[in-house]
């Protein structure tokens, strides 16, 4: 699917009406968009150059774009919740998501994080996504095939429990691990076996009592760094003259996210734990 340059058959586009409303159609020549704002032909479209406008029948104007993937992600069908942006982007710059890494994630959910990180790896890397949930697993094959136009050669999609992953599933031993899903401190002993040493591995848990049972059970195993936990609070602002503020609402919390790396084999963690009071 082209990410830039002028609109082809086959480019999802993203119509925008005076009043902001979007609308988003798939191009095929000959064929007409209609709203009760009159008509544009798909025709019109084609050829034209992202950014630009079509009149339609009636007289209003449309602005047209392509999708970026974050309008994907934030409007296309869900089984489960997905990770927001402001999530995905501080786990491919802490999660040290590089191009041709093998990355393991699991759930799949609805595969928000599964196309953000299929971008990032690039088509030398690999992203295998574990679900639990067929009918989600089947969301996020739908959506990840849908935005980049086929299901990507360097995507495996699976449906399975995390718990029972090994490293010959994988052919080896991944260079990260994400978890997003409820319960992943039980899930520890696999993240040990498949992650390479040294490897990153980071989780996404909504509640504090998950926070500290994810917290616990990292330093518990003894087979990884201090983790670290944080959260991204995200406060956009209008910027209109003497008026400029920040905007009233914001999505206060989405979740935590938990970051640590996995020691070389047989290598205590080098200070000791900070031990939990309870
Ligand atoms: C919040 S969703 C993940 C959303 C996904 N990260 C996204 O951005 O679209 C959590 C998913 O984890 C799945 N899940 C729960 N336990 C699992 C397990 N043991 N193995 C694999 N998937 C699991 C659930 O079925 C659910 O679909």
């Amino acid at each position: 699917m082209p990410y830039s340059g002028p609109f082809q058959p086959g480019d999802k586009v993203q119509l925008t009406d005076p009043k902001r409303r979007h609308f988003t159609i798939t191009l095929v020549p000959g064929a007409n968009f209609h709203t009760h704002k009159g008509m544009v032909a798909h025709d019109d479209i084609i050829g034209a150059d992202e950014g630009s406008i079509a009149t339609s029948t009636l007289g209003t104007d449309f602005l047209l774009f392509r999708h970026l993937m974050v309008d994907h992600v934030l409007s296309m069908p869900r089984g489960a919740a997905v990770i927001y942006p402001k999530d995905s982007a501080q786990i491919l710059v802490e999660g040290d998501i590089f191009a041709g890494a093998r990355v393991l994630e699991a759930g799949a959910g609805s595969g928000a994080l599964s196309m953000t990180l299929l971008r990032a790896v690039g088509e030398k890397g690999h992203v295998f996504s574990y679900e639990i949930r067929e009918d989600h697993l089947n969301f996020a094959v739908d959506n990840v095939t849908e935005y980049f136009g086929e299901k990507p050669e360097h995507w495996t999609p699976r449906l399975g429990d995390f718990g029972e992953i090994t490293q010959e599933d994988l052919g080896g031993p991944v260079d990260r691990v994400i978890l997003d899903m409820v319960e992943p401190w039980h899930f520890l002993d696999t993240v040990k076996d498949v992650l390479i040493p040294g490897g990153v591995f980071m989780t996404y848990v909504a509640t504090v009592p998950q926070l500290m049972n994810i917290m616990e059970g990292i330093r518990e195993t003894k087979s990884f760094i201090e983790p670290r936990a944080w959260e991204t609070l995200l406060r956009e602002w209008k910027v209109e003259g003497l008026a400029t503020r920040p905007e009233h609402r914001m999505n206060a919390h989405t979740a935590f996210l938990v970051w640590t790396r996995r020691l070389a084999d047989g290598v205590e963690p080098p200070r000791p734990q900070r031990k939990a009071r309870r």
